[in-house]
């Protein structure tokens, strides 16, 4: 008989595998020992997060059989696992009350299908060069404060070996993150659907040159990640300190037409790239993730829980009878009443 897994041992594989970053104890949240127990906040008030490596919700002893690695917990995911056996889910980015149960609170819903519920954000960053690896260069130089910004991260590294071309990092990226067939398969959805104007992220935010042409040379890249506050003036010193960079990489973020770095990018002579957006980094940081609880936990089935959002136009949503529905609740419910 296989051993049986508890929740404490998911706890100490996720430990084991961040190298003891997980909270192990009540003092770790308010004592600031842990420095990835963070709180994140736009100063938006009552919007803030404390993200809080390791076990959020659950009891220690509790049995675990099957596993979901997901990126964003949300009520799809909830619902997704209670039906399909699913008794932890590991979350890469942080969750809180309400926000990622629905609206709900998650020890009741979770509580309800006896789901123990773990994260794992920042205290999984920096364990891996695989977004490097994934774009096709190698980082010999890692910022993760540039300019003294907080999270404002700076790659530089050498294009591998076989990464000669802007073109070679962008098939690179597509056969990596098998961007064909999500183009095959929303045609697919378009068609079933009787609608060719379903978007998909992955497909409608692939990667993308911005700036030259796929035969132009790459031997050294600046990674960046434009959310972050990466500006023009940090491209012009970054370019400065590291001669011989010729490709700029923006990846989870990307830039759009009108954003000052692209100019900044074209006067330096760049070439511009737009690698994955945030929707594939399911691939990027929760493929290893699983794979490495899987290995170090093979009693339990592991399995991903992969996001894929589209937009539909309001007109081409459903089927008649839910139009005509959507109509009705809005004309005697929702529309003020002329007197
Ligand atoms: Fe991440
Ligand atoms: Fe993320």
């Amino acid at each position: 008989m296989s051993k049986k897994i508890l929740v404490k041992d998911v706890v100490e594989a996720l430990d084991k595998i961040t190298g003891g970053r997980v909270v192990k104890s009540p003092e770790d949240y308010t004592s600031g020992k842990n420095p990835f127990v963070v709180t994140k906040s736009s100063n938006i008030p009552g919007k803030a997060v404390t993200e809080t490596p390791g076990l959020v919700c659950g009891n220690l002893n509790q049995e675990v059989k099957k596993i979901a690695v997901l990126m964003t917990l949300t009520e799809s995911c909830i619902e997704l696992a209670g039906a399909t056996g699913v008794d932890a889910i590991i979350a890469h980015h942080p969750m809180a009350d309400a926000a990622n149960a629905g609206g709900v609170l998650l020890n009741t819903y979770l509580g309800l299908y006896n789901i123990a519920a773990f994260e794992l954000h920042e205290a999984f960053h920096g364990l891996h060069p695989g977004l490097s690896y994934l774009h096709g260069h190698k980082a010999y130089h890692v910022d993760i404060r540039y300019k003294g910004i907080p999270g404002n991260i700076l790659y530089v590294g050498d294009a591998l070996p076989e990464i000669k071309t802007v073109g070679d990092m962008l098939n690179r990226l597509n056969s990596l993150m098998n961007t064909k067939q999500e183009d095959e398969l929303l045609d697919y959805e378009c068609k079933l659907r009787c609608c060719q104007d379903i978007c998909e992220t992955s497909v409608s935010a692939q990667g993308e040159i911005i700036v030259g042409e796929p035969t132009n040379k790459v031997s050294k890249v600046i990674h960046m990640f434009p959310h972050t506050g990466f500006t023009p003036e940090h491209l012009e010193c970054a370019v400065q300190e590291h001669p011989g960079v010729d490709t700029l990489l923006a990846t989870i973020s990307r830039v759009y037409p009108g954003n000052p770095l692209i100019d900044k990018a074209k006067e330096l002579g760049l070439n511009f790239l737009c690698g994955n957006s945030h929707a594939l980094e399911i691939m990027e940081n929760g493929m290893p993730l699983a794979r490495a609880v899987q290995t170090l936990l093979p009693e339990v089935e592991v399995v991903l829980f992969k996001e894929r959002v589209t937009s539909v136009p309001l007109d081409a949503f459903g089927t008649k009878e839910i139009q005509d529905y959507a109509r009705l609740i809005t004309e005697q419910f929702l529309l003020p009443k002329n007197n």
